[in-house]
């Protein structure tokens, strides 16, 4: 007969923490939010960590490149997904590790012939305005000017006339030669009163700009997560097909951490591709396995894989449909809970910290701080960064609201992409997502800022100043349905909400 678990499966909503003793130490500014990526011996330190515990989903609408040099600099890394071919693959990668802190690849370009109207199409659409004009529009060919708003009226001049008749002529800008460093690039910023600085290479091509504003923004974003050679951190996804001629390409691109992309990690797939990837490189890489939702996936992972870091969640993806279609899955908490004890358990034994990574099914803040106090080093979202400006897709607008496009790795919209390569794997018989749209949300830096405020200050609430502590000292209580009708408000008329049903 099947085994039928004693307890239910839980979610993080079916629990309250309950406060601990703050003392004066413990505020916000005391807190930090490192910690650990990669499996290391008890008394070390793991050599790969985070400074800010979130991850970006490895998925077509989240993780390209801008999001993933976004999330980085505000501590976090991105796994670039990895149902495209290995070569854009790489070319993203590659991309987060050439992007120079202040120095930037200009995306807003145009050639001398193009009309104010193109301009103002450009400005609209990349929220730029200070475009680079150069002899074939692109970056990377010879500059000739700069056109910003200030050059031109919208409303005003005719947008039918050529950038060549207002942009500022390369002869009168302030240009620096490609070599210079940032601190000489701000210097020379400073000293002419600009804005912006074109650097160009020694047969006068467009290489990066250089902008005041990113100056101040780097000096205060402390939390920056970069590799020993100062370039911004990155991960990928691998999948169990390609994943030997995928993590060379990867590697080789420069990619700080592989994580096996998988729905259910138990198999024995997922086994040889990770066993494979170490022997082939070694220590070089850092392999996370998952998805498991039960401590015997997580020791197989650890045990028989070698996996660095193992993921957890089966079926609760915002766009998930997993438990639906194929009856299989657990409550977020509950998978989070059992391997989070699976892995204390293995460290007493072993004396080896397997960090693990909640993912998915995180729906507003308090589900992030509950993963992160019930065991988890560091949650995994796809939702959430999908409804930023830097996720990879377009604004949309919807009965005067904004929205992006958000669909999950197994529908058919991302599978779509193997059509096109000689594929060995089975045709799409049923779908394992759904293709949807979210709420835009705005920048990624305001977002995590808010969720990182709240997260520090129910950790000083807790009596805690890391996420170590959180796990020790974190106490929960199961929640009734009636503590939760108390816990929102009562009795009192919100005055948005009715208008917005009267809307
Ligand atoms: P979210 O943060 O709730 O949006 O969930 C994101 C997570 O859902 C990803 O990190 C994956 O683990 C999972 N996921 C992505 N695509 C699919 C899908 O098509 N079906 C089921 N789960 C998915």
């Amino acid at each position: 007969m099947a085994t039928i678990l004693d307890d239910i499966s839980r979610t993080f909503d079916e629990f309250l923490l309950i406060s601990g003793l703050t003392s004066e130490e413990h505020i916000p500014t005391n807190v930090s939010l490192r910690v650990p990526i990669t499996k290391f011996s008890a008394g070390t330190e793991s050599r790969l960590q985070l400074n800010t515990p979130f991850v970006s989903a490895a998925m077509q609408a989240v993780s390209g490149p801008d999001l993933a040099i976004a999330l980085a600099r505000r501590g976090g890394a991105a796994f670039i997904y990895c149902s495209q071919s290995i070569e854009e693959q790489a070319r993203m990668v590659r991309r987060v590790k050439e992007h120079k802190a202040g120095f930037v690849v200009s995306d807003s370009n145009l050639t001398p012939d193009a009309t104010l109207q193109d301009a103002v199409h450009l400005r609209r659409r990349t929220g730029h305005s200070t475009i680079a004009v150069t002899e074939n529009g692109s970056n990377g060919s010879k500059l000739v000017g700069m056109l910003t708003s200030k050059d031109f009226w919208e409303f005003k001049d005719d947008l039918t006339r050529p950038v060549r008749e207002f942009y500022t002529p390369r002869e009168k800008l302030v240009l620096a030669q490609e070599g210079v460093s940032l601190q000489e690039a701000t210097e020379i910023l400073w000293k002419n009163k600009k804005e912006c600085l074109p650097i160009i290479d020694k047969s006068g091509n467009l290489r990066f700009l250089v902008f005041r504003r990113d100056y101040f923004d780097h000096k205060s974003n402390p939390d920056e997560l970069t590799d020993s050679e100062k370039r911004l951190f990155v991960g990928a996804a691998l999948n169990t097909h390609d994943y030997m001629e995928r993590s060379e390409a990867l590697v080789e691109a420069g990619a700080d951490v592989l994580c096996i992309d998988s729905s259910d990690g138990y198999s024995e797939w997922q086994c040889k591709a990770i066993r494979s990837v170490k022997k082939e490189f070694g220590d070089r890489v850092v392999v996370g396995g998952g998805n498991v939702v039960a401590a015997d996936g997580f020791r197989y992972l650890v045990e028989e894989a070698g996996a660095d870091f193992v993921k957890i969640g089966i079926g609760g993806g915002s766009i998930c449909i997993t438990r639906e279609q194929k009856g299989i899955g657990r409550g977020q908490a509950s998978a989070v809970l059992d391997v989070a004890s699976a892995r204390d358990e293995y460290l007493k034994e072993k004396g080896i910290y397997v960090p693990i990574c909640s993912d998915g099914g995180l729906n507003n803040d308090t589900h992030i701080i509950m993963a992160l106090a019930m065991g988890a080093d560091f949650v995994m979202m796809g939702k959430y960064f999908a409804m930023t400006e830097e996720s990879p897709t377009p604004k949309m607008t919807y009965k005067g609201r904004l929205y992006k496009p958000y669909w999950g790795e197994g529908s058919s919209r991302a599978r779509n992409w193997e059509r096109y390569k000689q594929s060995e794997r089975p045709e799409l018989v049923f779908e394992e997502g759904v293709d949807a749209y979210v709420p835009y949300s705005g920048p990624l830096e305001d977002k995590v800022n808010t969720t990182v405020a709240k997260l520090k200050a129910t950790m000083c609430n807790c009596g805690v100043l890391s996420v170590k502590e959180f796990h020790e000292k974190a106490v929960l209580c199961r929640v009734s349905e009636m503590t939760l009708i108390e816990g929102g408000t009562s009795n009192v008329e919100q005055l948005d909400r009715i208008y917005t049903e009267r809307d």
